[in-house]
C-alpha cells in the first residue's frame, strides 16, 4: 500500500500568506500542519509516499519533505495544475501504478490516526472507504448520505440545497486500483474540477465495494485563518506538555508552556497551552493561552492570547492582540506618537483595527 498526501491548490483562502509558502505549511503548535498529516502516514508503516505540489509553492513542500527520512518513509513529489482532487489522483498515476493507497489532504488534521482505516480496509478486501464527520454547514464540503444500514445511496460535493445529510468526507479516502477506471469516467464539474466525490459515487454505480466510517476524534481543515486558529488550539490542548528549556527572568510561567532551548522569558506572564520556539525574546509581556510563538520572534511591552506567530515577527507595545495569525517577519508596533495608523501590508491582506 502506498499514500497520495495532497499539498498543491492554490490556497486562495490563506492569502497573503500563501504568495511565499504552501498553505499545508502553515505551522500549528509551531509545526507544519503536513508535518502531522505526514506523522499519522508514518504510523501506519506505509514506506512510499507520493506528495502533490503546485507549481507555485512545490519547493517549499520540497524543502520541508526532502526525501521523506525523517518520517522514515521514501518521499516521491508529483507537480500538478489544481483541477480537482481526481485530477490529482490521475496525476499521480504512474506512482501510485497498482496499488491501493491511503489519500490524505494535506491542509486537514484530525484527532485519530489511520492506522485502524488501513487495517479495515485490508481486512475487507475493500475498493474504497471514506471517512465522514457530521457538520453544521453541509454546503462547504463532499457530503455523504448513508442507508440506515451505514451503506453510502449518494454523495454530492458541496451540495447547495440539503440532500438530508449532514455527514462531510473529511479527506481522508483509502483507494483500490479500482478508483482509476471510476475517474476515467467522470468529467469536470460545475466548478471546473474532477471531484473525487465524482469518482467514488462513480465506484459505486460501478458495483464495487465502498464502505464508510465516522470518524470518533475531531477534525479540522485549516482552509482559513479561524481554521488554524482553532487547530492551533486543539493540537496545544491535546499534544503540549510542560517543558521550559529556555531562560526565565522574574517572570511566571502558568500551566502547559514550552519554551524552547537559546529563548529568553523576562518580566512577564506565560499562560499555556502555549509554546514558544526556538531564540525568542518575551519581554514585559503577557502571552495567554493558545498562543504558538515562531522561533527567532521578539515580543515586546505587549498582550497576546489565541494567536499563531511565525517566524521571526515583531510585535512591540501592542495593548491586546487576540485571534490573530501573524506571517513570517512581519512586524506590528504602535505608533506612540499619534492616533494615526500606519500600515505596510501585503496584498490580500485582512486588519481589523
Ligand atoms: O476538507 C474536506 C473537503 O476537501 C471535502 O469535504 C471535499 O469533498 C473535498 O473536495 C475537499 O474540498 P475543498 O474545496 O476544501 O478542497 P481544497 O480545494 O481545499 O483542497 C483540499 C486539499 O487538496 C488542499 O490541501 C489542496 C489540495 N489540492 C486541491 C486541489 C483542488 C491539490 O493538491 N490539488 C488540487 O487540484
Amino acid at each position: 500500500m502506498k499514500a497520495l498526501v495532497l499539498s498543491g491548490g492554490k490556497g486562495t483562502r490563506l492569502r497573503p500568506l500563501t504568495f511565499t509558502c504552501a498553505k499545508q505549511l502553515i505551522p500549528v503548535a509551531n509545526k507544519p500542519v503536513l508535518g502531522y498529516v505526514l506523522d499519522q502516514v508514518a504510523a501506519t508503516k506505509i514506506k512510499k509516499v507520493g506528495i502533490i505540489t503546485a507549481h507555485e509553492t512545490g519547493h517549499f513542500v520540497e524543502e520541508y519533505v526532502a526525501d521523506g527520512s525523517a518520517w522514515n518513509m521514501e518521499a516521491s513529489y508529483i507537480p500538478q495544475e489544481p483541477l480537482g482532487l481526481a485530477h490529482a489522483v490521475k496525476t499521480a498515476r504512474k506512482f501510485l501504478g497498482q496499488d491501493s493507497f491511503v489519500m490524505c489532504l494535506g491542509d486537514n488534521v484530525t484527532g485519530q490516526g489511520l492506522e485502524s482505516f488501513v487495517k479495515r480496509f485490508k481486512n475487507e478486501h475493500l475498493d474504497a472507504l471514506i471517512i465522514l464527520k457530521e457538520v453544521d454547514n453541509p454546503s462547504a464540503f463532499g457530503i455523504a448520505k448513508l442507508d440506515d444500514e451505514g451503506n453510502i445511496i449518494r454523495l454530492v460535493e458541496k451540495p447547495k440545497t440539503s440532500i438530508g445529510s449532514k455527514l462531510a468526507i473529511i479527506g481522508t479516502y483509502l483507494f483500490s486500483n479500482k478508483v482509476h477506471e471510476a475517474i476515467e469516467r467522470i468529467k469536470p464539474s460545475w466548478r471546473g474540477e474532477l471531484e473525487i466525490t465524482d469518482a467514488i459515487q462513480e465506484m459505486i454505480n460501478m458495483g464495487f465495494t465502498v464502505k464508510a466510517e465516522i470518524l470518533r476524534s475531531w477534525w479540522l481543515d485549516t482552509g482559513k485563518k479561524d481554521d488554524i486558529l482553532s487547530a492551533n488550539a486543539k493540537i496545544l490542548d491535546e499534544y503540549i506538555e510542560a517543558d521550559v528549556k529556555g531562560k526565565v527572568v522574574n517572570s511566571t510561567i502558568d500551566g502547559r508552556v514550552q519554551v524552547a532551548p537559546d529563548s529568553q522569558i523576562i518580566n512577564s506572564t506565560v499562560r499555556g497551552p502555549c509554546v514558544i520556539g526556538k531564540d525568542v525574546v518575551v519581554e514585559n509581556s503577557f502571552i495567554g493561552p493558545y498562543t504558538s510563538i515562531g522561533n527567532g520572534s521578539r515580543v515586546c511591552n505587549s498582550n497576546i492570547e489565541y494567536c499563531v506567530v511565525q517566524e521571526c515577527v515583531t510585535i512591540t507595545d501592542i495593548e491586546r492582540l487576540e485571534d490573530s495569525l501573524i506571517g513570517k517577519n512581519a512586524k506590528v508596533s504602535r505608533n506612540q506618537r499619534c492616533r494615526t495608523i500606519k500600515l505596510h501590508v501585503g496584498d490580500y491582506s485582512e486588519l481589523q483595527v
